[in-house]
């Protein structure tokens, strides 16, 4: 049982943070920067990545070095705003695998539901990492996550941009063993569960769909 929170406060990320946070940042900008965020963060992310040892030979000499085995790592994209992560984590990792869940929030309840599921084969060798740039109510980090502990990844992690400390606190509840990569953890979330300060429907402003 893990429990961490990773708070990313790298100044070029926190910089790169507060002007995606600006209301009349056009869409194209904040695209731009949600995807060079989405790099600097598959850098932390994959801090601890395993490498093996490989013989290769410089201009000068042979020696053994380091490499990552890059399609052990599943990108696990929650639509629709997760596949804003996706291009800066496989700019990082272009061997990766990505997998897709698809959920939508239900406007009463705010509960996730799913309407599509899939992962790449083998899960049980690779390490999954799910990308949503919203913790908000937790619900749908919590509904992937369960749906793709059944696929039995060798190992979980959870990228966000901005979480909320209800969304952080209910979703770890569920998956203790889950660490949270994320940017910012925000005051709290509003009534129609939005975080607040917040940057507004990730979805929407990447998409220009407002
Ligand atoms: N999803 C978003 O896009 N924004 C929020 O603030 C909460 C959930």
């Amino acid at each position: 049982m893990t429990n961490q929170v990773h708070l990313i406060t790298h100044p070029l990320v926190q910089h790169k943070l507060t002007l995606m946070r600006q209301k009349d940042r056009s869409t194209s900008s904040f695209r731009r920067l949600l995807n060079e965020i989405s790099m600097l963060l598959a850098y932390e992310v994959t801090r601890d990545m395993p490498t093996q040892l490989i013989d290769i030979e410089t201009p000068l000499e042979a020696m053994r070095s380091p490499v990552i085995d890059g399609k052990k790592t599943v990108f696990v994209v929650i639509m629709r705003a997760g596949s804003g992560f996706l291009d800066g984590m496989l700019e990082v990792v272009p061997g990766a695998r990505v997998g897709h869940v698809g959920l939508y929030r239900d406007p009463k309840t705010l509960g996730a539901v799913e309407y599509y599921f899939k992962m790449p084969q083998e899960m049980h060798e690779r390490d999954a990492v799910v990308l949503d740039p919203m913790l908000a109510t937790g619900n749908s980090a919590v509904a992937a996550v369960d749906r793709l502990k059944e696929t039995r990844p060798r190992s979980i992690r959870f990228v966000s941009l901005l979480a909320a400390p209800e969304g952080l606190a209910r979703f770890h509840a569920r998956h203790p063993d889950v660490p949270v990569y994320t940017c910012a953890i925000d005051r709290q979330l509003n009534d129609h569960g939005y975080i607040v300060p917040g940057l507004g429907d990730a979805g929407d402003r990447m998409f220009g769909t407002k």
